[in-house]
């Protein structure tokens, strides 16, 4: 490394599980100057029915030893549920950090529906967090919005991300809910509000039954990282890899297999 070079920190990269390797790909094309650490808190997946208290002291425990070993620049917590419920509080309690969120893209949905319904896709915990009522409250008072909470989706993709069989039917019983018909409109848009679903969205597509705008938000989040990393025409990323850490210590080979694929030393 000459002089000139900076060692640059790297971005970290948040979730229960591997849903956030969607928000991950879009993250690199934007900063291929960055080195990325890629976090699954396996050990507590899936994060859609813990209890709200016991959630919230798990993640910032967590991010109190991520920050001490990793020291990155900016975290984004590539997870709807984990972010809707405790954004404030990882800004409140690491004031020194960046946190970029993922929350139910229900703004440009309203913006963009045309038939004025619009359904939001999501684990049970993001549907009932205030912050998903707040946001509808706020941009989508216009539309009527259908909150579909999940139970299974989230463990559905994780297998199909792996490589395992899915049965249409088991996809199909949890988003037939996302389809409405009233007064003669139909919902247009369905927003992928859990970082996991964008992996099925060919499947979505294939079993919905009539065609939606399926809104995957993950490159709006890369884009509002990127605006918060600064660009440094000199710097290198020091280790030339990309690391995935699973909280469980122990992620299986397909796994494994699937973060090789992703370019993460896992
Ligand atoms: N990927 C996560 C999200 O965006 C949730 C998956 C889960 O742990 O249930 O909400």
């Amino acid at each position: 490394m000459t002089a000139a070079q900076n060692e640059l920190k790297p971005v970290l990269v948040f979730d229960s599980g591997i849903g956030g390797l969607t928000v991950l790909r879009e993250a690199r094309v934007l900063m291929p100057e960055r080195g990325f650490i890629y976090i699954a808190d396996d050990a507590g997946f899936p994060y859609g029915s813990w209890e709200e208290e016991a959630l919230k002291k798990r993640i910032i425990g967590l991010f109190a030893e991520l920050l001490a070993e990793h020291h990155p620049e900016v975290c984004i917590i590539a997870c709807n549920t984990a972010f809707t419920l405790v954004g404030a509080d990882l800004r409140a309690a690491f004031p020194q950090m960046t946190f970029v969120g993922t929350v139910p893209a229900i703004k440009p949905a309203a913006e963009r529906t045309r038939s004025g319904l619009v359904s939001v896709l999501a684990t049970p915990g993001t549907v009932k967090r205030a912050y998903t009522r707040d946001l509808i409250q706020s941009f989508a008072q216009q539309c009527h919005v259908r909150l579909v909470g999940s139970e299974n989706l989230a463990r559905i993709a994780e297998a199909y991300i792996r490589g395992d069989a899915v049965s249409d039917e088991a996809v199909l019983s949890e988003i037939d809910q996302c389809f409405v018909e009233k007064d003669g409109s139909k919902t247009d848009i369905v927003v992928l509000a859990c970082t996991h679903y964008p992996f099925m969205a060919n499947v979505f597509r294939r079993l919905a039954p009539w065609p939606v705008d399926w809104l995957d938000p993950a490159e709006a989040i890369a884009r509002r990282a990127r605006s918060l990393v600064p660009q440094a025409a000199d710097g290198v990323h020091p280790d030339n890899f990309d690391l995935a850490v699973f909280t469980s210590g122990n992620p299986d080979f397909a796994t494994r297999r699937l973060m090789q694929g992703f370019g993460l030393k896992a």
